[in-house]
């Protein structure tokens, strides 16, 4: 298994490049790409940690060398939030960068799966699938957003208020990446019951912990760490269910629903990437709500990222 890891100096690049160096399947390779002159010496340094993980770093003028042969390609690449910015405003760097990378996977390893980090994910992800089209390349089964992150900050959020190992804690996260567009369904939560007020609470903190993060960081960028972890549990998912393991995460994907074009699902992964996009069941009246209160931005989200790449 090789996964490339685009972006690898940044924050997000660095903790999920060390999460994966330590966590991948013994023989996996693992590649290292950044546009920063540090990325040979972020590979050496992760090189030195003793696990059956071959790393490698590539520069600007390597971009296909960084990819050819991988299986599975993560893009954190791309500027962070300032406190103030929503995601939305880094459109205009990110989208650029989004599209090049997405060209030199096209024509460097058109069948990998691919995993979007980079923001706004509502918007880079609807850009990945243009490009890939405009190449003739597009599979739409192995073309993913990252939304773990907003699980991962439900399952903690949730542990924390009702005195659980967030550990065990399972919260199914539907919609975008950017605000009201993440819906997490805590009527689904197993076991836990919440009074309206803990609900709307709940809904407002998971949906506003990314901007938590970037007012604590106070200048300094967003979340690295945890966007970290949580894109290394997603790509560990999918190496799992390319082995033949049955595995679900919630992901934002192209789907036939009604909703809008990409959505987040409860997906079952398997050797192709998405396998199966799951029901993600009833909502509640809160949830419902919520959802039809947040389709109308979601869908401009989208449509601004299949603009950017048709020049309409
Ligand atoms: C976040 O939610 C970085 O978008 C990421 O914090």
């Amino acid at each position: 298994m090789k996964v490339a890891v685009l972006g690898a100096a940044g924050g997000i690049g660095q903790a999920l490049s060390l999460l994966l160096k330590t966590q991948l399947p013994a023989g996996s390779e693992l590649s290292l790409y950044d546009v920063a002159p540090v990325v040979p010496g972020v590979a050496v340094d992760l090189s030195h940690i003793p696990t059956d993980v071959k790393v490698a770093g590539f520069g600007k003028d390597n971009l296909a060398d960084a990819l050819i042969g991988a299986d599975i390609v993560l893009i954190p690449a791309g500027v962070p939030r300032k406190p103030g910015m929503d995601r939305s405003d880094l459109f205009n760097i990110n989208a650029g960068i989004v599209r090049n990378l997405i060209d030199a996977i096209a024509d460097n390893c058109p069948e990998a799966c691919i995993g979007v980090i980079t923001n706004p994910v509502n918007t880079t992800v609807a850009i990945a699938a243009e490009a890939l089209k405009a190449k003739g390349v597009y599979n739409k089964n192995k073309l993913f957003g990252v939304t773990t992150l907003d699980v991962i900050r439900a399952e903690t959020f949730v542990g924390n208020l009702k005195g659980l190992n967030p550990a065990n804690v399972h919260v199914p996260v539907i919609g975008g990446h950017s605000g009201t567009t993440i819906l997490p369904l805590l009527s689904q939560v197993e076991g836990v019951s919440f009074t309206a007020e803990e609900v709307a609470n709940l809904t407002t903190r998971i949906q506003n912990a990314g901007t938590e993060v970037v007012e604590a960081k106070a200048g300094g960028g967003s979340a690295t760490l945890s966007m970290g972890q949580a894109a290394a549990r997603f790509c560990l998912s999918l190496v799992a269910a390319m082995h033949g393991d049955n595995v679900v995460e919630y992901t934002y994907v192209e789907t036939n629903s009604d909703d809008a074009m990409f959505f987040a699902h409860p997906v079952r992964l398997g050797k192709n990437g998405v396998e199966e996009i799951l029901s993600y069941g009833k909502l509640s009246e809160f949830e419902e709500n919520a959802k039809n209160a947040m389709l109308d931005g979601l869908r401009a989200d989208i449509d601004l990222g299949v603009k950017f790449v048709k020049g309409a």
